[in-house]
């Protein structure tokens, strides 16, 4: 706003001053001064400017003041407020948190657009355009500046999806971007191709598995990226099977362990087991130890839904199965052989000449059996 002053000097000074100066003799200055005070202002394109974080925002404005006067300062700054009467207000391209960035693009006649780089949330306030002339009365402040909110890009997005439903992710800014600017969507760092968004969202209809990944969001044009957010897909157990654990080499009297393996989010931590033919489930858990023969599958169950494999076939071998008969049938023989050769070396040993080989043998005395038994002449 314009200044106060103590008395009037000049007529056209004093106009800009008439509403911050109610004490005034209103009717006389009015009198005195036909200079409007439209001469004197300052006119900004957008008074609210939304921009994207690092990006490059423009403040368009012009200004008009009346002839007879020559310019002397045409800066921005923060302030509308001096700190004190007799001091300027601060030159925001003398500030070093800002003298990189600003850039004038305007002249010293009417057009007084700026151009700051690089916004960050800090810049986020108000911005005011000033101007000084040769005439110390002849200064002006541009109020209501022109309000800078720099914004961020953050996804919203549920967690999970199920399979099959759609979903819409949302690229969210805190303010509405004053740049009409086409929305880039990114899954695991890579630009989405298809085109399935309308303004900021993304719709994803009918949900596959390939649609989970990492999320993010940006502007055609910026490099601001937004943080990515994780989707995830649920769906029901797939690709469900039976594997039979360790080696096919089924030892005798062993059980059979099964093992029933899923493709499923949330993994499958519910299984059911079931021989075939029968209603009832035989077992539970992710491994099933088989005692019998015959043919099984599994179920596989998340929260999604539930899955069953093919049946596999499983032969559990019995005690009483020919493979014992076969064992036992060979021990026996052997043991039965073993004897007859013991029998035979025994015997040959004492129908021995050798006195000695005859006394390490046991043997029975070979008269008496010969007297009773086998001499008969001997007998009679
Ligand atoms: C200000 O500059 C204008 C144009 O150059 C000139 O006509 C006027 O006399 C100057 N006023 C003062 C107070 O120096
Ligand atoms: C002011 O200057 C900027 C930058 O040179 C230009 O883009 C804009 O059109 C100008 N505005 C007017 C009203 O002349
Ligand atoms: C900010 O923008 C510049 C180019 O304008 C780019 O080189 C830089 O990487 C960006 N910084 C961030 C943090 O995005
Ligand atoms: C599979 O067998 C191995 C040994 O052969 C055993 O350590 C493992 O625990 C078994 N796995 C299941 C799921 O039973
Ligand atoms: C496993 O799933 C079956 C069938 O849906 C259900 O009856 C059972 O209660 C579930 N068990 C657990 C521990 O969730
Ligand atoms: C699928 O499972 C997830 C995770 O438990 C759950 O949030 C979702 O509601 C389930 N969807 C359906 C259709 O049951």
């Amino acid at each position: 706003m314009g200044e106060r002053f103590r008395l009037p000097k000049l007529g056209v000074a004093m106009v800009m001053s008439v509403r911050k100066a109610p004490a005034l003799p209103l009717i006389f200055l009015l009198m005195i001064h036909r200079v409007s005070s439209a001469d004197w202002g300052v006119s900004y394109s957008h008074s609210n400017i939304c921009a994207l974080k690092n990006s490059s925002v423009i403040m368009s404005c012009t200004y008009t003041y009346p002839t007879g006067y020559q310019i002397m300062k045409v800066f921005w700054t923060n302030t509308k407020e001096k700190k004190a009467k007799y001091e300027e207000f601060p030159d925001l391209s003398e500030d070093p948190a800002y003298s990189q960035r600003l850039q004038y693009l305007g002249d010293e006649q009417q057009n007084c657009t700026i151009r700051l780089s690089h916004v960050t949330h800090k810049d986020s306030h108000m911005y005011y355009f000033r101007f000084t002339t040769n005439v110390t009365e002849g200064k002006w402040v541009g109020n209501p500046g022109v309000s800078l909110t720099v914004t961020d890009l953050q996804v919203e997005s549920p967690e999970r999806v199920t399979e099959g439903d759609s979903v819409r992710l949302t690229c969210k800014s805190s303010c509405t971007l004053t740049d009409r600017a086409t929305f880039i969507w990114y899954r695991n760092s890579q630009p989405l191709t298809e085109r399935r968004d309308t303004n900021n969202q993304l719709l994803l209809q009918s949900v596959r598995t390939e649609d989970a990944g990492r999320y993010s969001c940006a502007l055609h044009g910026h490099t601001f990226i937004s943080p990515d957010v994780h989707l995830s897909v649920t769906y029901a157990p797939k690709s469900v099977s039976v594997s039979i654990n360790g080696s096919a080499e089924i030892v005798e009297g062993d059980s059979v362990t099964l093992i029933c393996s899923s493709d499923s989010n949330p993994p499958a931590l519910n299984f059911s087991w079931f021989k075939e033919n029968q209603s009832s489930a035989v077992g539970s858990g992710q491994s099933f130890s088989v005692l019998q023969s015959g043919r099984f599958y599994c179920e596989a169950h998340n929260q999604n839904g539930s899955q069953r494999s093919d049946a596999v076939t499983v032969t559990v071998p019995h005690r009483s199965s020919w493979r014992v008969v076969f064992g036992v049938t060979v021990a026996c023989g052997a043991l039965v052989i073993l004897i007859i050769i013991l029998f035979v070396i025994k015997k040959q040993r004492c129908q021995s000449e050798d006195l000695r080989v005859k006394q390490t043998v046991n043997c029975r005395p070979p008269e008496d059996s010969y007297t009773t038994h086998e001499d008969p002449s001997l007998s009679v």
